[in-house]
C-alpha cells in the first residue's frame, strides 16, 4: 500500500479527491489533515470515515506536519483559504495558510525526502481579455490580482524554489474553476442553486460578462492522479477541460434547469479587481500524460449538481443565512 496524506481533505475538492481515490485507486491508504475551518465539513467524509485516518490540525503546525509527512509516502496539498471575496475582506488567513502552511509542508518534505503534489489555481496568471485568442500555458507569466490568487502564486513559487534549491520531488498543477458536489455555498454555482432552493434571488456580479473555464471536480481529480502516476518532478501541469462560459450564461442555465424564468436574478455590486477571463490550454497534460476529461457537457454537470444540492439540503442549510449576511454587508 502507498500512503497518501491529503491536506484539506474535508474541503470541496479534497473531499471529492478522497472519495475518488477510495473508489478508483485501492492501492492507496489515505490520511486526511484538515483544520475544519468554516470551509471544511466532516460530513463530506462521513460515509468513508471508517476507511481513512482523519487528523484535525493546522498545516501551519510545523511539528504536526513533520510527524505526518514522516509517516506518509506522498502528500497531496489541497488545504488553502480559497475564496477571493473573503480575501478582499481579510487577507491575513490567506497569508498564513497559503504561504506559511505550504512552507511548513515543504520543510517536512525536504527533511523526510517525500513526494509532494501541490494543488494550485489558474488565477496565479491574472486574467485575459474577452477577445484575446490566448489561453494560459505553463509559460504564462504570473500576474495575480487578489490576495487569494497572489498567496497561491506565492505558494507555487515556494514549491519551485524548494525544487531548485533543495532538489525535493514535487509537481504543481494549476486548475481552472471547479464545480460539483460538496462545494461551499459561498462559491458562484452552489450559491445560486441554494438561493433558488431558498427563494432568494440569485446574484450576478456586475454585468456577468466575466468568463470562467469550468471543469467538473472529478475531472480535476483524475488529472491529479495522472500527475501523481506519471508527472515529471519539478514540472507544472495546467488542468482544464475547455469549459469557457460567461457568468450570465451559467446563471441563466441554472435558472432554466430549475424551472425558473431566465431573467429571475439581480445584478449586484461587482467584485473589486474582478478578473475578466480565465482559459486553460491543457495540451501538456493531454499529450504528455494522456489525460482526457469525462464530464464535458456543462448542462448535464449542472443538472447533476443541482440534484445533489436539492437532495442534500441538510449539508448546506445551516450555513445559508450566515453566508448571505456576509455578502449583504457588501451589497452582494
Ligand atoms: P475549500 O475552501 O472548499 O477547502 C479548503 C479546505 O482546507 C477546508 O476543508 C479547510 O478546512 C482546509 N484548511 C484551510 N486552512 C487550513 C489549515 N491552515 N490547515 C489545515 N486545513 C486547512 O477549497 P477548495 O475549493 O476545495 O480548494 C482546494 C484547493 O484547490 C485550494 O488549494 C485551491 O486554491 C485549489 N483550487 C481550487 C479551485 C476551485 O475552483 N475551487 C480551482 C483551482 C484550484
Ligand atoms: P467564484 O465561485 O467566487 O470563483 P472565482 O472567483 O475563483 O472565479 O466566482 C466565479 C465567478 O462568479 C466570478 O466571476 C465571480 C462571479 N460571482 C457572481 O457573479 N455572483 C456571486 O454570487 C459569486 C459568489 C460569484
Amino acid at each position: 500500500m502507498t500512503k497518501l496524506l491529503v491536506t484539506g481533505g474535508a474541503g470541496f475538492i479534497g473531499a471529492n479527491f478522497v472519495h475518488y481515490t477510495l473508489q478508483n485507486r485501492p492501492e492507496y491508504e489515505v490520511t486526511v489533515i484538515d483544520k475544519l475551518t468554516y470551509a471544511g465539513n466532516l460530513d463530506s467524509l462521513n460515509s468513508v470515515l471508517d476507511r481513512i485516518n482523519f487528523v484535525t490540525g493546522d498545516i501551519c503546525d510545523r511539528e504536526l506536519m513533520d510527524k505526518l509527512v514522516s509517516e506518509t509516502d506522498i502528500v497531496v496539498h489541497f488545504a488553502a483559504e480559497s475564496h477571493n471575496d473573503n480575501s478582499l475582506r481579510d487577507p491575513w488567513p490567506f497569508l498564513q495558510t497559503n504561504l506559511i502552511g505550504t512552507a511548513a509542508i515543504l520543510e517536512a518534505i525536504r527533511k523526510h525526502g517525500k513526494r509532494l503534489h501541490h494543488i494550485s489555481t489558474d488565477e496565479v496568471y491574472g486574467d485575459l481579455e474577452l477577445d484575446d485568442p490566448a489561453k494560459f500555458t505553463p509559460d504564462t507569466p504570473y500576474n495575480a490580482s487578489s490576495p487569494y490568487s497572489s498567496t497561491k502564486a506565492g505558494s507555487d513559487l515556494l514549491v519551485k524554489a524548494w525544487v531548485r534549491s533543495f532538489g525535493i520531488h514535487a509537481t504543481i498543477s494549476n486548475c481552472s474553476n471547479n464545480y460539483g458536489s460538496y462545494q461551499h455555498i459561498e462559491k458562484f454555482i452552489p450559491r445560486q442553486i441554494t438561493n433558488i432552493l431558498s427563494d432568494i434571488s440569485p446574484k450576478l456580479y456586475g454585468a456577468g460578462e466575466n468568463v470562467r473555464d469550468w471543469i467538473h471536480v472529478d475531472d480535476h481529480n483524475s488529472a491529479v492522479h495522472a500527475i501523481i502516476d506519471k508527472g515529471r518532478s519539478g514540472e507544472v501541469y495546467l488542468i482544464g477541460a475547455d469549459g469557457e462560459e460567461n457568468n450570465k450564461y451559467v446563471l441563466e442555465t441554472i435558472l432554466e434547469l430549475m424551472g425558473k424564468e431566465k431573467d429571475a436574478y439581480e445584478h449586484v455590486n461587482d467584485r473589486p479587481g474582478h478578473d475578466m477571463r480565465y482559459a486553460i490550454d491543457a495540451t501538456k497534460l493531454r499529450e504528455e500524460l494522456g489525460w482526457t476529461p469525462k464530464y464535458t457537457n456543462l448542462r448535464e454537470g449542472l443538472q447533476a449538481t443541482i440534484d445533489w444540492y436539492r437532495q442534500n439540503d441538510e449539508w448546506w442549510k445551516n450555513e445559508k443565512a450566515k453566508v448571505e449576511a456576509k455578502y449583504a454587508e457588501q451589497g452582494q
